[in-house]
Formats: structure tokens, sequence, C-alpha cells
């Protein structure tokens, strides 16, 4: 069996750190899956007091499977390990750069309510893993998408990103600080805006968008990604786009602590309930969904339990991912958050 260690990310904060062992663990497990690799086993392990994730697996790492470790949350550097004279030898393995933009796109924009932006890739990761999806031309959709962590981190992979916000000033801190770094970073790039009337409500909704290319080039093929942001009202995704829209939706729902988050209309009455904005919102989001795409929401455990958020999925015609990987990503935030993942797919 060949071995290797995956130094982690030093990016991640010191309170997700401790918890992104354990997730890391599931990450990895679907990424080794992903790529093919049946046979392989999982170990934390520290070199030097530094510590490592490490797999042992019977067939070598190959393209496919650095490809998939190189754009996982918790991958610093991979080392191939081996024994000389008793100690542990590491060799650097090379991996690919799996971004489009600088991964510093969805960490720059700092602000209370911010989802941590590792946390964020670990979701699309997960999201796309459990899909059919895996290298097509991704378009995502953040359904509760605040100032656009989401949208940021779907951008730097490459994908066409697509958010839903209630909060005008959200929306409208996202778009701003998205020109800006288009303008600083010289992204050839057009921006616009439209209402969108739509008959479920009065209350009405606004879009903004930005098309960008690295090149003069791609933008004159139109090798263009999109980044769309709508201010409006989640419940109302399927007025917004057109059925079967998205591969995957991603989205760190309200923790119903701290903020209200309205269910009723945009300027309608706040409601703590995140549970009732699922159950509102989830036969929208189905229709958005192509068939066999995934969606991937964290949300508060301590507010709604996993069984009536599988259940309100459920209802709405998805069929919730169930096993020990799907199973164990609940993990403390603070005293008043625990973290939990659901996915499901829609059928
Ligand atoms: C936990 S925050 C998401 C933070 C985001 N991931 C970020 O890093 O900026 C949840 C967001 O859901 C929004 N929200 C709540 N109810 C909503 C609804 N019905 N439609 C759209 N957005 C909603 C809230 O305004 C809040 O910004």
């Amino acid at each position: 069996m060949k071995k290797y260690a995956i130094l982690l990310n030093p990016r991640h904060s010191r309170v997700y750190f401790e918890a992104s062992l354990k997730l890391s663990v599931a990450e990895l497990t679907l990424a080794l899956s992903h790529a093919g690799h049946k046979d392989f086993e999982i170990i934390e392990e520290s070199f030097g007091s530094v510590p490592y994730l490490c797999f042992r697996c019977q067939e070598p790492v190959n393209e496919k499977t650095l490809e998939r470790l190189s754009r996982c949350s918790f991958t610093y550097a991979l080392f191939e390990v081996c024994k000389t004279d008793g100690e542990p030898c590491f060799t650097p393995l090379s991996l690919p750069n799996p971004l489009y933009i600088d991964g510093g796109i969805s960490c720059i924009l700092k602000y209370s309510g911010k989802t941590n932006e590792n946390f964020t890739r670990f979701m699309i990761n997960l999201a796309l893993f459990s899909s059919p999806f895996y290298g097509e031309k991704i378009k995502l959709l953040d359904p509760v998408a605040g100032k656009g962590t989401t949208l940021f981190e779907a951008l730097s992979l490459g994908y066409d990103a697509y958010g839903i916000e209630l909060s005008e000033k959200a929306a409208h801190d996202a778009f701003t600080y998205l020109k800006k770094y288009l303008e600083i970073e010289r992204f050839k790039h057009r921006t616009g805006h439209e209402t969108i009337n739509i008959k479920e409500s009065s209350a009405g909704a606004k879009r903004v968008f930005a098309e960008l290319s690295r090149t003069k080039q791609e933008m004159k093929e139109n090798a263009v990604k999109r980044w769309e942001m709508v201010w409006g009202n989640s419940q109302y995704a399927d007025s917004y786009f057109k059925k079967n829209s998205f591969h995957i939706m991603v989205g760190d729902l309200p923790y119903g602590v701290q903020h209200g988050n309205v269910s009723s209309s945009r300027q309608g009455s706040f409601t703590r309930s995140p549970k009732e904005l699922v159950s509102l919102c989830a036969p929208s989001w189905h229709k958005v969904l192509k068939p066999n795409g995934v969606i991937a929401l964290s949300w508060n455990s301590f507010v709604f339990s996993r069984q009536q958020f599988a259940k309100l999925l459920e209802d709405a015609g998805f069929s919730v991912f169930c096993g020990e990987i799907y199973e164990s990503l609940e993990h403390r935030v603070d005293n008043s958050i625990k973290r939990d993942l659901i996915l499901a797919k829609k059928l």
C-alpha cells in the first residue's frame, strides 16, 4: 500500500481548525472515492508535532486524485511518505492549480455573519462530489447568499455563480465589492442591473450581474463567467430563475439566533425560524435545481433537528443523502450554534 500525508490548510481559523479535522476526513473520503479509489484508509497523524491527514491506498494517486485533492478545502501540500531506516521520508507531490481566480476573492471582504470561506469550499466540494456533474460547466445557486462568500468561492473555481439575498444592503455590498475587485485585478468585465417584477409578490426584486473574463480574447469569444445576485426572497427562486437551471445549490442558512430572516415577503414580517424558511422555500428550490442536482445547506442544529430538516426536503421532492459520511458533519461553532450540513438530491 502507498502512504500519503496532507499538510492541512493554515488559512483555517483556530475555532474552525478543530472541527475541520473531522470534516476533512469526510471531504477526503468523498474525493478519493470520486477519483476511483476503492481500497483506502484515512489516518490522522502528527509528524514533528504538526498534524497531517494521511491516507494509505492500494492504487497510487493519479491525475484524477491530484486534481480532486488540489481543490479540497483542507489541502495545503501533499507528500508521499516512505520509510527510510525506520524514519518517515516525505516526497512533495505537485498539485495542479484548480482556481480560475485567486482564492483571495472570497477572503478579502470581512463582516459579521460571514460564512468561513474554507467551510464554504467544503460545502461546494461535498455537493459536487455527490452529484454527477463534476467536470461540467457548473452553475451554482446560493439561495441565502448574504454578501456572497459562496458566490466568490464558486467564481474562484471557475463556476457561474448566482445568489438570492433578502437584505438589499448585503446584495449591494457584494456587487460593489465584486466590481472593485474586477477593476483592481484588471479583469475584462461588463456589469448591469434590472428590475424583476413577479406576479407572486408585489415587493418586486432587483437583479445585478457581472460577466467577466481574464483576457480580451476570452471576452471576444464570449468565454465569460457570470456572477449574479438577486435582491429578493428565496421563496420565489423559481420566478427569478428558469426551472432546472442549477447543477448545485449551496447555502449557509440564517442561524436563527442573531439575525432575523424574512419569510413572508421581501419587506414582510421578521421571523427567527430557519425551519419556516426552508419549508417555504424548498418547493421553489426544487424547481430551479436540475434533475440529479444536489443541494447542500448548513444550519444551526440547536434550532431544529436533522430529522425535521430531512422531512421538509423530502416533502418537497428531494432525496436526502444518508450514511456515516453525510451524518457525521455536525460541529460546534460557539455556545449558541452547532452547525450541521445536509445534502439532498433532486430525483
Ligand atoms: C448565514 S447568512 C449567509 C452568509 C453568507 N454565506 C456570507 O458569507 O455572506 C444567511 C443569509 O440569509 C438571508 N436570508 C434570510 N431569509 C432569506 C430569504 N427568505 N430569502 C433570501 N435570503 C434570505 C439573510 O439575510 C442572511 O444574509
